[in-house]
């Protein structure tokens, strides 16, 4: 039987890939959307400006969206994917943990915090269960399980790739799409003819949450791993798809040939929404580019290219599609990674 679940941000950039992930998912079963007090009380198709290029789901589109609160959604409701400002998330999300939700999450919220695991399921599945030092420590009958910011999901996956050469120092610029920044984060007066080289907060986080993901954890807490990452990120007029430059260090020496072949190795797992190849590596120099390739592994893989020596280490190029690899499908994997491991 499928998984009832609900989603929180139904209605914004995040919230409607959700639910174009989620409608023809085999294992769960849309019951429930929240948006905003504004939007509650209203039919789906009313309230959301639908901008996924797939048709709405009929059977979605005529359900009522909920105010974002626990006791406005169904008790038979077993697992919430949030997708709500960080404030939003910040106040809401452990009152759902606290009445039993399981919520796999977007927000950044709560994403550094000691026992909340970060999670991508092919980088490090096993903190997945620094849930059961979270219950011990909140006393929830619920979970909480959060997905990294989108720009450091892109990276993330071929930095683990290249561990095993020691990985010492880090630098990135992101060149990042503006539905990062939701539906109503950038104005076009902003973007067009123009590229905005700074994203609040958001250098911290690739700064940060890279060290979480790949540090260690030893069934009681969890070790930062060392790397020192250095980040700079831009926005610019892109719809969809962040593309980064890297710079690594290793102490090992790492050939091009070498790091395409760690990349090309790393594995995917058989979780429903895992890509086949978890990273692509393309051998042409100007690949990837967003336009062309944020749709590969249907959007769940990272695209690498341009690996080449450099005066500092190994350099490449690397892109996620940031509302599916870096948001709603990163926090769907997590849902059947929860499943997986009897967290439902
Ligand atoms: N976009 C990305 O690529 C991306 C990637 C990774 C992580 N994230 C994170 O995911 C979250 C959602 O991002 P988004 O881009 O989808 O934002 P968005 O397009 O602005 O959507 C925000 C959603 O939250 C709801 N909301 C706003 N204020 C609320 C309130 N006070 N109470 C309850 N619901 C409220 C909105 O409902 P109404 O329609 O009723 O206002 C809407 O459904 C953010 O934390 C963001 O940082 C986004």
């Amino acid at each position: 039987m499928a998984v009832r679940v609900g989603v929180l941000g139904a209605t914004g950039a995040v919230g409607q890939r959700l639910i174009e992930l989620l409608d023809p998912h085999p294992d769960f079963e849309i019951a429930a959307l929240t948006a905003s007090d504004s939007s509650a009380g209203k039919q789906y198709r009313d309230v959301a400006k639908w901008r996924v290029d797939s048709p709405i789901p009929e059977d979605v589109a005529g359900m009522t969206v909920s105010a974002t609160d626990p006791d406005e959604v169904s008790d038979d409701v077993d697992l919430i994917f949030s997708s709500l400002p960080s404030s939003v998330g910040a106040a809401v999300e452990p009152d759902f943990c606290e009445q039993g939700y399981v919520v796999s999450s977007n927000s950044s919220n709560a994403r550094m915090a000691d026992d909340v695991p970060l999670v991508i399921p092919e980088v490090n599945g096993d903190h997945l269960d620094l849930l059961e030092v979270q219950r011990d420590e909140r006393g929830w009958d619920g979970a909480l399980v959060k997905n990294p910011n989108c720009s450091t999901i892109t990276f993330v996956p071929t930095l683990a790739a290249l561990a095993e050469y020691g990985l010492e120092t880090v630098h990135v610029a992101t060149i990042q799409a503006v539905s990062g920044a939701g539906y109503d984060g950038v104005s076009s007066m902003e973007i067009i003819d123009n590229v905005i080289p700074y994203i609040g907060g958001e250098e911290e986080k690739l700064e940060t949450e890279s060290r979480k993901l790949l540090g260690s954890f030893d069934g009681a807490s969890l070790e930062l791993d060392d790397v020192e990452v250095g980040a700079s990120c831009n926005r610019v007029p892109t719809i969809d798809g962040h593309l980064e430059n890297i710079f690594v260090e290793t102490t090992e020496d790492i050939s091009p040939e070498e790091a395409a072949e760690a990349m090309r190795a790393y594995p995917s797992l058989s979780l429903r929404s895992s890509p086949d190849q978890l990273i692509e590596v393309f051998d042409a120099p100007d690949r990837p580019q967003p336009r062309l390739d944020r749709h590969v592994g249907n959007g769940m893989a990272i695209a690498a290219g341009g690996i080449r020596e450099s005066t500092f280490g190994l350099q490449y190029n690397c892109l996620a599609h940031n509302t599916i690899r870096g948001a709603a499908g990163a926090s769907v994997l997590n849902g059947e990674l929860l499943l997986e491991n009897g967290y439902l």
